[in-house]
């Protein structure tokens, strides 16, 4: 339709300088605390196998499809997310579904920044050489002192947000790309390695068990919302965030390839932190289902036993630091788009001001932990779902199949592909999203 509009503002918004740094990119953006924090914790309040089953089939037949919508929408347009609606379809209410974004950007960001600050928190300790010695009771009881701690919570969110500010105030092209090729792959044989440990562990059979059988007397309705809740959060979808990501893309990019290397990525890396904790856990005596703070009880005792335990534990957080910095930038990336492209600020001085809104909207959750439930709640279960269902409805039922098929070029989708899709974005993930919320409203 438009094709001046595209290539003046790719020219001036910077572009990925490959397609391999945009597919680390968002690869970066996924994989985060998501995987490596929430889905073990939440692995363990839902029992388990079954939760780990709906949970991947949650990712292949509702994440991949969104997030092929999410990119194809975000190349289409060369908008940030509240700018893609808007120009697809100008002065509807779909626009709202942009702004959806940047208020959920806003609410998961502010509590994503509590945990950063914990993962700092726990590289000076491991730095510190605060784990040897301890017992599993210490160790708890460490993260307790800290998260009953609301001064100390604060003060590393803020060096959580400062780095996150940061890097986004540099741009896409220097601030985002670079880490990301180094970081994210060292990571993951860091988890390979720990997995290996942690399989030779006296828990290994217990923890393996819990992870892969399914006991399905132990999944229910809520169940299944919190497996699609962490899919879209473990994705970063229903938020435009994949749309901006996408909004900085050429045409020679292979938007099926990407959204399928993206999602099986993250998902590896998920049950692999899965792999590294149950052991693990059961190893050390701890409950499953112990909440938020699993990984950071079950995974500095064993720091503490293994010989170079320091630097393993100070090198995995560090590490883990990183990969929840990749993710934090996307969703500040959202709103900071916004104001760019829609209000034409500046991008430093809005970088730093919406990081710093969002820093103290974020410290009522680092000071009471019923502040950072809801929010965890808000978003997951009800903003994510919500976005993604209304991103579902607008690619599959708003735009033509004109408009659809002909973002994707030849060699990019072929019929078949682009068939099933279709199918999963018009029909199975809009409804699989509303039989969930209609549940949901049943309950309340
Ligand atoms: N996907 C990120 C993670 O797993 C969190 C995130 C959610 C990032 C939504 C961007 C948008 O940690």
């Amino acid at each position: 339709m438009n094709d001046e509009k595209p290539t003046a503002s790719l020219l001036s918004r910077g572009n990925w300088s490959s397609g391999l740094g945009f597919v680390l990119a968002a690869v970066g953006s996924a994989i985060g605390l998501g995987n490596v924090w929430r889905f073990p914790y939440i692995t363990g309040k839902y029992g388990g196998g079954a939760f780990v089953l709906v949970y991947i089939a949650c990712v292949l037949a509702v994440g991949i499809p969104i997030m092929l919508a999410e990119l194809l929408l975000g190349r289409k347009t060369h908008r940030n997310c509240v700018g893609a609606f808007r120009s697809l379809r100008p002065a509807t209410p779909w626009v709202l579904t942009g702004w959806l974004g940047v208020v959920s950007g806003f609410v998961i960001l502010s509590y994503y920044g509590v945990v950063g600050g914990w993962v700092l928190h726990y590289i000076y300790l491991s730095l510190s050489d605060g784990f040897t010695g301890k017992s599993t009771a210490e160790v708890s009881v460490m993260f307790e002192s800290l998260a009953g701690n609301p001064l100390l919570q604060v003060a590393w969110q803020t060096l959580f947000m400062i780095l996150t500010i940061g890097i986004v105030a540099g741009g896409i092209h220097s601030g985002i790309e670079r880490g990301n090729k180094v970081m994210m792959p060292v990571l993951f044989f860091l988890l390979c390695a720990l997995m290996v440990y942690a399989l030779q562990t006296r828990g290994a059979r217990e923890g393996l068990d819990f992870l892969l059988r399914p006991r399905w007397e132990q999944m229910s309705p809520a169940g299944v919302l919190e497996a699609l809740g962490q899919a879209f959060f473990s994705l970063s979808l229903g938020m435009g965030a994949i749309i901006t990501y996408g909004s900085y893309l050429g045409r020679e990019t292979n938007l099926v390839r990407s959204a399928f290397y993206i999602a099986v990525g993250d998902t590896v890396v998920a049950v692999l932190a899965g792999f590294v904790i149950f052991p693990l856990v059961f190893t050390f005596g701890l409950e499953p289902g112990g909440g938020p703070g699993l990984i950071f009880q079950t995974l500095p005792v064993s720091f503490s036993r293994l010989p170079g335990g320091v630097l393993v534990g100070s090198a995995f957080f560090f590490l883990l630091a990183f990969a929840a910095l990749t993710s934090a930038i996307s969703l500040l990336e959202v709103v900071v788009a916004y104001f760019i492209d829609e209000q034409g600020w500046k991008r430093r001085p809005t970088t730093c001001i919406m990081g710093t809104v969002i820093l103290l909207f974020g410290v009522p959750s680092a000071s009471w932990s019923a502040v950072f439930d809801f929010m965890d709640k808000l978003a997951t279960q009800y903003l994510l779902p919500f976005g993604a269902l209304l991103i579902a409805l607008f690619t599959g039922w708003v735009l033509s199949h004109g408009e659809r098929r002909s973002e994707f070029h030849q060699a990019e989708i072929s019929d078949f592909t682009y068939g099933g899709w279709s199918l999963l974005i018009r029909y199975v993930c809009p409804l699989a999203v509303a039989m969930i919320f209609l549940h949901l409203l049943r309950v309340l």
